[in-house]
């Protein structure tokens, strides 16, 4: 039989690992704590990417232009990806990826106007990925807020305890800023022309309360073992308030107005989420 080492060793030497600030580079040094919270955030960030691609795809006969068809076709190509690449980290950590991806719908989408924190199926995409895109100006504000929103939430994978994640998240990070910019310029052209304008507004003030919902509550207890392991870096709200701030100076630049935005505990989760 093989010899297994005592979990209290194992989560011994990884924090004393993490303590000099070096980073776990296999399942074999992970402690089963570990294991599962990183297997939870990779997760949330696959099935995120996996469904994010799906609700963008009838947006590719659907777009405004034949050279905007392209610019789709590209984003769902890359959302793919980006998913690919997270759910070969997942297969590395044991999780049965083939036997998943089988078992749930990435597709389905949810008509409802306000979901709470509720999951509308058993996969671990963050909520809001469960909103149908009906418009152009939906997609847009998409590129907007929620690219811009996974950009900031992603900053910490980047630098995080898990080496393997850390190099997968390199290239992703480029592609996003990518979506984020495709956001960014369009954003600019409908809020400046009058005929789109209003639209516009009505687009932002539908998503983004639903992007400022999906960084989790502020001292949310699962966010400290995060960081005590190395995969997070900052509070859920300090993120947040990164993207806020981001978000309120674009808006001054382009003439819209940043919507209302409460913190009401009972609509935010626990969780923030990763990814888009
Ligand atoms: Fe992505
Ligand atoms: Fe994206």
């Amino acid at each position: 039989m093989a010899h297994r080492e005592p979990e209290r060793i194992k989560e011994e030497k990884l924090r004393e690992k993490l303590e000099r600030g070096e980073k776990i580079e296999s399942l074999s040094q992970m402690s089963e704590q570990y294991r599962e919270q990183l297997t939870h955030l990779m997760m949330m960030q696959a099935d995120s990417e996996l469904a994010g691609a799906f609700g963008y795809v009838p947006w590719i006969m659907k777009s405004p232009d034949i050279k905007e068809t392209l610019q789709v076709a590209q984003i769902v190509k890359d959302e793919v990806r980006h998913a690919r690449v997270m759910y070969r980290l997942l297969e590395g950590v044991g999780v049965d990826v083939d036997r998943y991806y089988k078992s749930h719908n990435f597709s389905l989408r949810v008509d409802a106007a306000d979901l709470g924190t509720l999951r509308a199926a058993a996969d671990q995409r963050v909520n809001i990925f469960y909103y149908p895109i009906e418009t152009w100006y939906d997609f847009i504000m998409f590129n907007f807020c929620m690219d811009r929103g996974a950009g900031h939430q992603l900053e910490d994978a980047l630098d995080c305890s898990y080496k393997p994640w850390c190099d997968g998240m390199e290239g992703i990070f480029k592609e996003e800023a990518m979506h984020m910019a495709h956001g960014d310029q369009w954003t600019e052209t409908l809020a400046k022309d009058e005929a789109s304008h209003d639209e516009l507004q009505r687009a932002l003030d539908k998503w983004y309360p639903r992007t400022m919902n999906i960084f989790g509550r502020k001292d949310s207890p699962r966010n400290k073992v995060y960081r005590a392991l190395g995969l997070k870096k900052r509070d859920n709200d300090q993120v947040r308030q990164a993207f806020a701030k981001e978000i309120g100076g674009l808006c001054r630049r382009f003439g819209l107005r940043v919507p209302d935005w409460k913190p009401e505990a009972s609509k935010m989760s626990e969780e923030p989420f990763i990814p888009g």
